[in-house]
């Protein structure tokens, strides 16, 4: 692995290696070091967990940081290409963590720079760092990957978290019921992508029923800022929401858990935060771990 752009490229004994050396790296077995080292964090879009979680992994691994949050105190302000940008933090830096607005951003970095890159979110397209802590929590909490059943529940066309789930989840043979409003279905183009034909899509409308089949619910927020009409987005952003109520009156198995990869807006309830089967806050926690071994491996600090 040179950089880390999409989950379509990473194979199932990758992401089982990385997943292994993050646990490595958690329970204090591996400790890799980056001192001699600066790594560049180019968010052109809004973060909290990712640049932080990022930006605490480098430093837990004695690295250094140089950040970039937001175009207002960049040259890109002054009208500064993307590839000359990329071109130019690579001189100072020996990997690229990038968030852009634009789907293939990342790839088109990796084409440009010389130094490993990771895409920390390009468009709608792609997360695969999210994947990666997605599937370490799945694995934590599930004791496998393996023929699980997730509902992918609400904004299914424009989360890129969604989007990289399935492909990560596509070698472990899921079950993936897809709860969406028909305005935020899953793009034709994955769902009905031949690298995806053993994964089984279930269309389900009604979330209360299928409660009791899951080992996942993965609920996401409303992808305001990729919605082109403002009206379409007033007339789907409140159609779904979990409540304790909506969990523990469906007959809930007692190891499911609710993960979303953050922030939400409205679509699970704060009483749900107390219960057993929220497990959101401890998954952005398990992105530093996850993010210590993407970088390692990135660099070579962690064979
Ligand atoms: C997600 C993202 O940026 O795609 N956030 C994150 O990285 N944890 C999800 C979102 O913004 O809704």
């Amino acid at each position: 692995m040179n950089h880390l752009i999409s989950m379509r490229d990473i194979k199932a004994g990758d992401i089982e290696q990385m997943l292994l050396l993050a646990e490595k790296i958690e329970s204090g077995k591996v400790k890799p070091d980056i001192s001699d080292k600066v790594c560049a964090l180019l968010f052109y879009e809004p973060s909290t967990r990712t640049i932080f979680s990022f930006d605490t992994a480098i430093k837990r691994m004695n690295g250094k940081s140089i950040i970039m949050a937001g175009v207002e105190s960049s040259s890109v302000k002054k009208g500064e290409t993307f590839a000359d940008t990329i071109s130019t933090v690579s001189q100072y830096s020996d990997l690229i963590v990038i968030r852009s607005t634009v789907e293939g951003a990342a790839r088109y970095a990796s084409e440009v720079s010389e130094h490993p890159i990771v895409n920390a979110g390009d468009g709608s397209n792609q997360h695969p760092s999210q994947t990666l802590l997605d599937l370490y929590s799945i694995k934590k909490t599930q004791g496998t990957l393996e023929n699980l059943s997730i509902a992918l529940v609400g904004d299914l066309r424009f989360g890129r978290t969604i989007h990289s789930l399935v492909y990560g989840l596509s070698h472990f043979s899921p079950t993936f019921y897809l709860v969406a409003p028909s305005h935020l279905r899953l793009p034709s183009y994955i769902r009905h992508d031949p690298a995806l034909k053993s994964v089984n899509f279930i269309d389900s409308p009604n979330l209360a029923e299928i409660i009791p089949n899951l080992d996942i619910m993965y609920v996401t927020r409303v992808q305001k800022e990729r919605f082109v009409d403002a009206e379409e987005y007033e007339k789907v952003k409140n159609s779904y929401q979990i409540t304790r109520q909506l969990i523990e009156e469906n007959n809930p198995k007692q190891s499911l858990k609710i993960l979303h990869p953050l922030p939400r807006v409205n679509e699970i309830t704060t009483d749900v935060d107390e219960t057993k089967y929220a497990y959101y806050f401890q998954q952005a926690r398990n992105g530093l771990f996850i993010r210590q071994a993407i970088i390692s491996k990135l660099l070579g600090a962690a064979k």
